[in-house]
Parts: structure tokens; sequence; C-alpha cells
């Protein structure tokens, strides 16, 4: 047996997760000297991405929603891991190959079944697009950000555009298409360092820090005239400021509402306003789910599209490390907390 460390999902937490409780570190064991499993392939993992939805997996399993609990005891499944094969049992995965699996424990070695062959896909990366970049925006963060934001948000030159979490994951994926097919497009952010940060290193049109400034005067002040599409990530009262500011036949694509995550129920949530925008203005507010039908069948053109543009070096695919397995508490939280500047990754390991 050699060492295996995990993050390991121990308890249900309630409101933020607490370490050592809710979560840990811990050496759960790899025999190397096993057989892969019947049909599957076993890894030594390399990075493993944090997303927000973890953390909605991390519930009472009797709470129905649109991805299973984790399950209490074993490893927290991220939404994507990335591995070298070590043994495989399958001709469709080679030993040596750079495998992504979609919906994998965080662990430093697995013994991937056979059952999850359809979610894993090989990579063989396109020159000049770092092997990260498929954890990112090549990845599930850049599948949301493109399919939405065309399928809902309905992007036209000149539109303008208010992005919140906007130098998170998904916030710089989708502010960098929009400055691509020439939108008017502003950052919501929760630091100085992220304005500089989307401003001078995205190309972001302008850009405000929702923790100095009011939220309202930020958005009159960087579009007077009123917003096209808001691109929400957050929900809470910049939700509800974008309201009050769309333009008639606005879009708002409903992403997700990091602000309530870890509400300890629904009483903490923010009550909005300014609902009756929606009939007054006409607009158009829809929710989706990444993997729905109608945000996956913009792939294809992502693929292409993104990966020329990280190749020619005008889309930023940017990373934030958290380096070692020991660490991936930390890293969890610290992403939760806003402590990321892009794609939040656990290193586990050189590739
Ligand atoms: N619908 C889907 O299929 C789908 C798929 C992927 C992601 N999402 C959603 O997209 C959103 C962004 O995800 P991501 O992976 O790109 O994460 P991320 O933006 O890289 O990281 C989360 C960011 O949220 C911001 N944040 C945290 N607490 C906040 C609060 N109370 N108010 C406002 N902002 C807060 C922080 O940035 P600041 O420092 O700027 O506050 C933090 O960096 C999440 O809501 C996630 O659930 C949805």
């Amino acid at each position: 047996m050699v060492q295996n460390k995990a993050f390991l999902y121990k308890a249900v937490p309630d409101g933020w997760p607490v370490p050592g409780k809710d979560l840990s570190v811990e050496d759960i064991g790899f025999d190397e000297t096993a057989p892969p499993p019947p049909g599957g392939f076993t890894t030594k993992n390399l990075y493993a991405t944090y997303d927000p939805s973890q953390r909605g997996r991390m519930r009472d399993p009797s709470i129905k929603s649109y991805t299973p609990a984790m399950t209490v005891g074993k490893p927290v499944v991220s939404v994507h891991v990335l591995g070298k094969v070590l043994k495989s049992d399958t001709p469709k995965i080679k030993e040596g190959a750079i495998v992504l699996i979609k919906g994998y424990y965080t662990e430093e070695y697995s013994a991937v079944p056979e059952s999850a062959l359809d979610r894993t896909a090989v990579i063989d990366p396109k020159p000049g697009v770092p092997l990260t970049a498929y954890l990112g925006a090549l990845g599930m963060t850049g599948m949301t950000a493109y399919g939405s934001l065309h399928e809902i948000g309905q992007p036209k030159p000149g539109d303008v555009i208010l992005v919140s979490a906007a130098a998170g994951a998904v916030g710089q994926t989708v502010g960098q298409i929009a400055v691509q097919e020439g939108l008017h497009v502003i950052g919501s952010v929760g630091d100085d360092r992220k304005l500089d940060f989307i401003i001078n290193e995205l190309g972001f049109t302008s850009g405000f820090n929702y923790k100095k400034e009011n939220i309202s005067d930020a958005v009159k002040r960087l579009a007077p005239d009123g917003i096209d599409i808001y691109y929400d990530n957050v929900g809470g009262e910049l939700l509800d400021v974008a309201l009050q500011n769309m333009k008639d036949f606005g879009r708002i694509v409903a992403c997700g509402t990091i602000s309530t995550y870890n509400n300890s129920g629904a009483s903490g949530a923010y009550g909005v306003k300014n609902y009756s925008s929606v009939v007054r203005k006409r607009l158009r507010w829809q929710g989706f789910i990444v993997y729905d039908p109608n945000i996956i069948r913009w792939e294809k053109e992502r693929d292409e599209k993104v990966a020329r543009w990280i190749a020619d070096g005008s889309f930023k695919s940017v990373d934030f490390f958290t380096h070692g397995i020991d660490h991936a508490v930390d890293g969890f939280l610290g992403m939760l907390k806003g402590e990321n500047l892009g794609k939040s990754i656990l290193k586990i390991a050189d590739p």
C-alpha cells in the first residue's frame, strides 16, 4: 500500500463547512500492486477542480437537486479530475494517457471503474493550449459560460453586459467572450486586485468593487443608459440592482447564487425587491444547468473558438492553484470566500 491522501467529506455542513468536522484530508491508502478494476483503469491524479456547486452537493441526501448529494465518509467529488493513467483494463484508455474524469473523487490515486468510462476523456492538448485550460475555459466552466451567454443572453455587438463574480472561473470566461464579440463589458468583483485584473489583463471595459462602492451608484455610473444582459453568478443585492437597471427586453442569465450557498436555511437570504421590472421591462430571465441540451449544443463552437483564442493569445485561461492535497480544505473554503482569481484548481502532483 502507498499513501493516498484524499479530500474527505465527513459530515453535512450547517452553514460554512467546518475544517476537521465536515471536511478533512486523510490517508485512505492505495494498493499499487493491485490490477485495475475490470474494464476500468487506475490513475495518479494531477489536478482536481474546485467549483461552488460542490457546496450544493454537501447536503442531506433526502433533499433532491439536479446532482446527487455527496456521500458522507467518501472523498469530495470534483467536477473534473485530471490524472495520468497507471494501469488500464480497457483498450479505450492507454497506460500513460492523460485523462479528464467528470465527477470523480479528490484523491492522490484512483481506481476508476468501467462505469466511469462514459465520463472520461483522453486529453491531447492542442498546440498553444495549456493542460489546465481543459479544467476551465475548455471544461465545464467554459461550457457554462459560452453556452448560457449565447443561448440565453443572445449577445450582439455593442450590448452592455454586467457580469458578477467577474474575476472568477465563469465570470472571467463570460467577460472575455463578450470582449471578443464586441460588447461593452462591466464586471463586479470583491477586491481591487481583481478589478485591476479584469480591466487591465482581461480587457473588460470597466468594473467596480462591490465591497467598496454602493452597488446601485456603481451600476448607474458605469451603465447610465442601462444593461442589455446581466450575467448573474451571485443573486442577492446585485441581482436586485441589475433588475432596476435593465433595459427593455434585456436578458438575465441566471447562472448561480453564490451569495446564498453558505446560508443556514432560507432565513438569511436577501429578499429581491425589483421583481416587477421583469414584467414592466419585458425581461427574459432564465436559469440553466450546464448539462442541459440547449447549453451543451454550443460545445463544438466553444471548443473551436475558445481554443483558437487561447492559442492566439487573445484569451487568457487564468488558473488559481492550491498547491498540495494537504491544503485541499483551505483551497475549497478560499474559493467560496472569494480568494481565487480565475479558475480554482487543486494541484495534487506535477504533470
Ligand atoms: N448553472 C450552472 O450550470 C453552473 C455551472 C458552473 C458554475 N455555476 C455558478 O457560477 C457561479 C460562479 O462559479 P465559478 O465556478 O466561476 O466560481 P468562482 O467565481 O471562481 O468563485 C466564486 C466567486 O464568487 C464570489 N463570491 C463569493 N461569495 C460572494 C457573495 N456573497 N457575493 C458576491 N460574490 C461572491 C467570489 O468573488 P468576489 O471576490 O468577486 O466576491 C468568488 O471568487 C457560482 O454561482 C456557481 O454556482 C453555475
